[in-house]
């Protein structure tokens, strides 16, 4: 298998539970909070990265001002936004193939975040692309952004590297499901 069906056959089962533990924003109010999430990992996750050695890896791709502006169009103060819980279990993030394994999962949510974007105009009333933009991500980019880290996922492909990229990979879906299942509203919401 290549890297790229290694990545997408190996963490199925970790795409699937994430899948069924988020379950599609079912109000406002549920949606808010899923967001509260996505910053509070994003924060530490982006910050962890950006002070690495690879951090021209997440250059251009970096969401954490599309969550802030979603948490903001929500009515969340800046101090609110500041003060949310952040996500300190992270993969480890300090190889090439960790960052690259990592950033995989963050990307590849961009392709999910289309449907989601759908979902939300369809039955919460969203529209006009203000409070879902981090779903939005790239827009009428995103195929082609998801095309160009594929490029760079094959160009290191390697023997000595694949294992650990989707070892990183399998990580970061194991620790955004730990940070959704643990938020303590999300079920009430
Ligand atoms: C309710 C939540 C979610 C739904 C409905 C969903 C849905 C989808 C869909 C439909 C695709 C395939 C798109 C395509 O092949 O064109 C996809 C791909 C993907 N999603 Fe999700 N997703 C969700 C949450 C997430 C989350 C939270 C993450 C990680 C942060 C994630 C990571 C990925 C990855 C890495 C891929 C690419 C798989 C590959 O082709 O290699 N997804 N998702």
């Amino acid at each position: 298998m290549t890297l790229l069906e290694r990545l997408r056959y190996e963490t199925q089962p970790h795409h699937s539970d994430l899948e069924a533990c988020l379950g599609l924003p079912r109000s406002k109010a549920h949606y808010c909070v899923q967001i509260q999430r996505f910053h509070g990992f994003l924060v530490s996750w982006e910050t962890t990265i950006e002070k690495s050695e690879h951090a021209s890896l997440l250059q251009g791709r970096a969401k954490r001002h599309l969550t802030r502006a979603d948490l903001e169009f929500a009515g969340l103060t800046r101090a609110e936004i500041e003060n949310l819980p952040r996500c300190y279990d992270l993969p480890q993030l300090e190889t090439q193939s960790q960052i690259l394994g990592s950033i995989y999962v963050l990307e590849g949510s961009t392709l999910g975040g289309q449907m989601i974007s759908r979902h939300l105009e369809k039955n919460l009333g969203f529209g006009g692309g203000e409070g879902y933009r981090y779903h939005q991500s790239y827009g009428a980019e995103v195929p082609a952004k998801w095309r160009e880290f594929k490029d760079t996922l094959v160009k290191q492909s390697g023997a000595d590297t694949d294992n650990e990229i989707v070892a990183s990979a399998a990580c970061t879906f194991a620790s955004l499901h730990a940070w959704f299942a643990g938020t303590p509203s999300l079920a009430q919401v």
